[in-house]
């Protein structure tokens, strides 16, 4: 089962709009599409319920849930997919669980340096994390809210090469996003000749997404399903690289720490998976 986070420190970057969006059209596609919210603030779950409202024939419905820190949330059965919303400033503990999990992070940026420092943070944590160093777990930066009068694009694109930060695309400043998520909706549910433009841009995310997006009956991981005991095992089977206090990093330092408690921890605290 995929399971796709979107992730940022900065708040209001566009999680939420991205996390709907990929849902939706995981749902436009057939799946049967969870959407966790790991945020109090519980955005996508209200933009669900505006949802509810509409009839979307041919679209499967939602599935929603709201995901305590200390709750284990098990997908319903049947489950194709999982969207995870997350909180402005998750670090630490809270992103390396969001992180044991996904597959695929997706990172909104703004074109602002406030914007560009907190994500390169966010990144620099991400990369230190083990399923994150080690591929299990690709990431992404969307460039959001961009206006094409501007060079956005481009100082996204450059600040993204240098931190060799894959860039999938961008999506431009419109009111549309902000009124499909008044409604309940989003740019695929609307007719695709008026969102001509927002769906070409869609298209590179998408592509890049692909390979997480097209093994939805695919078993989950054997870490994933492993009884508390052989996870710990493993964990400490597993060589580990003499830590190099003096050349690493004070904040990837402790990202790789905490990424590694958490691999030794006995039971996923946040999302366990049905097999
Ligand atoms: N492409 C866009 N064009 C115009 N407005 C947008 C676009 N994308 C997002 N927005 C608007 O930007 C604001 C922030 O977006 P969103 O709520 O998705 O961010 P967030 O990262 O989830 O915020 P938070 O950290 O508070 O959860 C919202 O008002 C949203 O409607
Ligand atoms: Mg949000």
């Amino acid at each position: 089962m995929p399971v796709v986070a979107v992730v940022n420190r900065k708040g209001g970057s566009g999680k939420s709009t991205l996390a709907t969006h990929v849902a939706a059209y995981c749902a436009g596609a057939g799946q049967r599409v969870l959407l966790a919210d790991v945020d109090r603030q519980l955005s996508t779950q209200r933009w669900l319920k505006r949802r509810s409202a509409h009839s979307l024939d041919g679209r499967v419905p939602i599935m929603g849930l709201a995901v305590e820190p200390n709750q284990v949330l098990r997908p319903p059965v049947g489950t194709m997919h999982v969207v995870i919303d997350t909180p402005g400033g998750l670090r630490g503990f809270d992103l390396a669980r969001v992180v044991m999990y996904a597959d695929a992070i997706l990172m909104p940026v703004c074109n602002s340096a406030f914007d560009r420092e907190s994500a390169a943070d966010c990144y620099a944590e991400l990369k230190a994390l083990p399923r994150v160093a080690g591929g299990r777990c690709r990431v992404a930066a969307v460039g959001m809210r961009v206006d094409g009068r501007t060079r956005a694009a481009d100082t996204l694109r450059l600040w993204a090469e240098r931190l060799q930060l894959p860039f999938v695309g961008v999506l431009r400043e419109t009111q549309t996003y902000v009124r499909c998520i008044d409604e309940g909706l989003t740019i695929f549910d609307l007719p695709p000749a008026k969102v001509q433009a927002d769906l070409a841009q869609w298209q590179p995310i998408l592509q890049w997404l692909e390979p997480t997006l097209a093994r939805p009956n695919e078993p989950v991981p054997a870490a994933a399903k492993a009884s508390a005991a052989a996870v710990r095992a493993a964990a400490l089977r597993a060589p580990r690289a003499a830590p190099s206090p003096a050349r690493a990093p004070a904040a990837g330092g402790m990202a790789q720490r905490v990424g590694r408690l958490m691999e030794l921890l006995p039971i996923p605290r946040f999302l366990q998976r049905d097999s």
